[in-house]
């Protein structure tokens, strides 16, 4: 099978094999090792100097773990959404109290820095920005280097979803000044789901010693207390743990650059691939994702019996539109452990299946 949908993603044989090892105690000096070297090793893919815990949760406890370990109830937060991923933020940020000022794009659409620009200016009272860099529902990638420029000029706390972008996507999250920044393993990361990564700026931390959200788990303060004795708070997911301590090695061994130049190269092999077969992107364009190919079926291809032919025909497992996009755009992954072949199937086996599902 080759599985091509936005993640969980395939794992590598070294993955697999490192899964397979015993447990051990997680209390003891071996798993510390694991751990440690595990979190320095994040530090150089997330390019920071800051904090990174690594906390056993997809990715949405990430998400949720850095708005309890920031922010207050009655706080005002610049809530930029351009997509499905964007809207469940705001959703986290509300459940717990805080309210949300929306500033929305339409889906497919970039975010537009100087919207965000208008928005703080216009309410001096909003203390956080959450922005989704790599918006998985509609396969785009928003400027984020130009909207921490922003958020920066205005010295407000920037919180990024970059679930299913870094690792695969330059950013820098020290040079961009990044707060916190939320990722999580099945994406580029080339292991099981099971795990959510997360950084935090030194700006981070002096909103943190003031931030009233009620939080126990994802409490960051015993986060960082645990490292320090190689430790986390709560049993992790010890299994994935090995797995991300092997991926991180190969990572580091092909080297950021070349993982970026990589996640470019495939996608722009798989937009040429789609539209060379008549169809049309859906984002625009010149946001399209590297890790995600977003095509818009619009009304002209039965989008279920696509995924459908896909599987029993080629054994190719490809995602649809999540929400309003149910029916109207499917989506290829291409991130983590993908290659120039990879790709070629998928393409090839599209062409295939295109003319039994096309509508009318
Ligand atoms: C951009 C983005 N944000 C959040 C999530 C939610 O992550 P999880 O399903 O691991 O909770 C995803 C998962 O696809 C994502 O792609």
């Amino acid at each position: 099978m080759q599985l091509r949908i936005p993640g969980p993603t395939p794992c590598p044989p070294q993955a697999l094999q490192a899964m397979g090892q015993q447990m051990m105690n997680h209390r003891g000096g071996e798993f510390a090792e694991i751990l440690r070297a595990t979190t320095e090793k994040l530090k150089q893919v997330f390019q920071t100097k800051g904090d990174v815990f690594v906390l056993t949760a997809s990715g949405t406890g990430g998400m949720e773990a850095a708005i309890v370990n920031t922010l207050s109830p009655g706080d005002r937060v610049l809530s930029v959404s351009n997509g499905f991923f964007g809207e469940r933020f705001a959703d986290i940020v509300k459940a717990y109290g805080a309210e949300a000022v929306p500033l929305y794009f339409e889906w497919g659409k970039p975010v537009d820095p100087d919207a965000i620009a208008r928005a703080l200016k216009a309410d001096g009272n909003i203390k956080a920005v959450l922005v989704t860099h790599n918006e998985t529902s509609t396969g785009m990638t928003n400027n984020l280097g130009e909207i921490s420029t922003v958020v920066k000029k205005f010295d407000k706390l920037l919180l990024v979803d970059a679930i299913s972008s870094l690792g695969c996507i330059n950013l820098p999250v020290d040079d961009w000044r990044c707060d916190v920044v939320v990722t999580a393993s099945q994406k580029g990361w080339m292991v099981p789901p099971g795990l959510a990564m997360v950084s935090m700026s030194e700006k981070a931390w002096q909103a943190h010693a003031h931030s009233k959200m009620p939080r126990c788990y994802w409490d960051f303060t015993l986060a960082k207390n645990y490292l320090q004795k190689g430790q986390t708070p709560w049993t992790p997911a010890v299994s994935v743990c090995y797995a991300l301590n092997t991926t991180l090695d190969l990572m580091l061994s092909e080297g950021l650059d070349n993982i970026f130049a990589r996640h470019a190269h495939v996608a722009r092999k798989t937009r040429d691939g789609v539209k060379a077969l008549g169809l049309s992107l859906f984002p625009d364009e010149n946001y399209a994702s590297d890790t995600i190919t977003a095509v818009d079926a619009s009304d002209r291809i039965d989008v279920s019996k696509l995924i459908r032919l896909l599987r029993e025909e080629h054994q190719v497992i490809i995602a649809g539109g999540q929400d309003k996009l149910s029916g109207k755009i499917f989506r290829i992954g291409h991130l983590g452990s993908v290659y120039d072949d990879d790709i070629e199937s998928v393409l090839e086996a599209l062409d295939r299946v295109l003319p039994q599902v096309r509508k009318g």
